[in-house]
């Protein structure tokens, strides 16, 4: 057990694993807020579901394990890959295939945190803990619950918060455009013939969370 945090194939293993799983927080997240698209009953209801059932409260601490060991991990190979590599400061030969995204990751991933941070200031904090005061009430067939879309529609009608969720979420696609691929080459796929499937997939796959991300802030500072 000692050796799989220690070692570097385990360290690259516990990235991956809390990659994949972030992976998959952050496709659900976007799934539950493109319903602030449909109306303000269809979110809160998703949000009061999420707040009151016992496995997502189960999942919290799962999730803040998650970004916390894929920061820590992250942070440890970066730099072991910096000391085996000094020349990391010299010139970069352009014509070399990996994208400035992949050689960036750490960069792009502390962007992502920076982000995140905010994020939580915003909306976590406020839900959660009501830092700022509790939220008003709605009532849809006599369950009693907080109304979340307001707070979270309001925040996007100031265009420079709108821009930073747009930043954030185009930050946070470039990052995961390498992600995925990478998480899914360490398990051991990577093999010659599924290796263009899974670079598209992997595209396709930050596409989707850059443009959803991005189309919330949008819809709410033009409407
Ligand atoms: C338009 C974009 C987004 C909206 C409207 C949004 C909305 C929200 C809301 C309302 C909460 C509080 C939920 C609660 O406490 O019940 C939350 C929490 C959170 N968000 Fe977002 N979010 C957005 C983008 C993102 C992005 C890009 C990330 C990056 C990975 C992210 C990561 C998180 C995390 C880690 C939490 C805390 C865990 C949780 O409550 O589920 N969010 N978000």
């Amino acid at each position: 057990m000692k050796k799989l945090f220690s070692s570097s194939v385990g360290q690259k293993l516990i990235m991956s694993l809390s990659g994949l799983f972030l992976i998959t927080f952050i496709l659900v997240h976007l799934l539950l807020n493109l319903l602030l698209l449909v109306g303000p009953e269809a979110y809160n209801k998703a949000v009061h579901f999420m707040a009151t059932n016992p496995l997502m409260h189960l999942m919290e601490p799962v999730l803040a394990a998650g970004f916390i060991f894929h920061i820590i991990y992250a942070t440890i190979l970066t730099l072991q890959n910096q000391k085996a590599r000094p020349e990391a400061y010299a010139v970069v030969d352009q014509s070399e295939s990996s994208s400035w995204a992949s050689r960036n990751m750490y960069v792009l991933g502390g962007l992502v945190f920076i982000f995140i941070a905010l994020h939580l200031v915003n909306f976590f904090f406020k839900m959660k803990f009501g830092v700022g005061g509790d939220l008003p009430k709605v009532v849809y067939e006599g369950i009693k619950m907080d109304d979340a879309y307001p707070l979270v529609s309001g925040l996007f009608k100031v265009w420079w918060y709108a821009v930073i969720y747009v930043i954030g979420a185009v930050l946070l696609a470039l990052h995961l455009r390498h992600s995925l691929w990478s998480a899914l080459q360490t398990l051991g796929m990577n093999n010659s013939n599924l290796r263009p499937i899974l670079e598209n997939i992997s595209i396709l796959y930050a596409v989707i969370i850059g443009l959803g991300f991005s189309i919330i802030p949008i819809y709410f500072l033009i409407s």
